[in-house]
């Protein structure tokens, strides 16, 4: 959470800072003796939209904080693949993204956090389906569950997108490494966070054919 922090401070100060340019632009189209309209309407519009950026990377940081201390109970991991797979359905087909699952039968129950284990699924399961928006060819979800070593479970997701941004693929775990537009390039720093409180480890591969598969463990016993 340290490194969250600082560059939290950073990230909504660049669209505030700019705010401030903006609103003084803004002002000066406007007190001009023959004031222009339009500039100060575009200056104004630009103020909105850094002021949205700042709030989105604010609210977001606020949900990861909302929850007071984690809650903590038995959890069926493949109950929650199957919930989330229900939820996203809708995403899912929009991009005629077929989902598939391979879920080990008898994984045991881990000790965790329900929301915070879908929040850490659906992060996953939406960037694989946002690196498939833009892809040729076929799109395909999977999402595995196994027994790994004797006290640890395996989830996987693997996508068929356009695989992890060459040269940065270190990166994609780092707060506010986005490369989407409206991204706030928080989804995986978060997860990241939400499975080490539980004990497990979060990392990412590239894949032989194409497309990126993302892995988390977590303690069964
Ligand atoms: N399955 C994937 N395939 C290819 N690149 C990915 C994949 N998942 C993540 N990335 C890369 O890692 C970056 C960071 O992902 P992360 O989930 O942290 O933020 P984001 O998706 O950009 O924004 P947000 O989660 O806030 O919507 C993405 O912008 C993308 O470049
Ligand atoms: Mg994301």
């Amino acid at each position: 959470m340290g490194e969250l922090t600082a560059s939290l401070a950073h990230e909504v100060n660049q669209p505030i800072a700019a705010a401030v340019t903006n609103a003084n632009t803004c002002w000066r189209w406007l007190t001009r003796r023959e004031p222009d309209l339009d500039e100060a309407r575009e200056a104004v519009s630009r103020v909105v939209k850094d002021a949205t950026r700042a709030a989105e990377i604010i609210s977001r940081v606020r949900q990861l904080f909302k929850k007071g201390a984690p809650q903590r109970e038995l959890v069926d991991i493949n109950e929650i693949i199957r919930e989330m797979i229900v939820l996203l359905g809708g995403e899912a087909s929009r991009y005629s993204v077929a989902v598939q699952t391979e879920l080990a039968p008898d994984v045991p129950k881990v000790m965790g956090d329900r929301v915070q284990l879908q929040q850490v699924l659906m992060n996953l399961m939406i960037n694989g389906i946002d690196a498939m928006k833009e892809a040729d060819g076929t799109r395909e979800l999977i999402i595995t569950s196994q027994q790994a070593e004797a006290q640890e479970l395996m989830v996987s997701v693997s996508d068929t997108g356009v695989g992890l941004p060459t040269q940065h693929s270190d990166e994609v775990f780092n707060a506010f490494f986005t490369t989407k537009l409206h991204g706030t390039g928080m989804g995986l720093s978060i997860s990241r966070s939400i499975i080490e409180s539980h004990g497990g480890r979060l990392w990412a591969a590239g894949k032989a054919t194409r497309g990126a598969i993302f892995h988390f463990t977590l303690p069964t016993s």
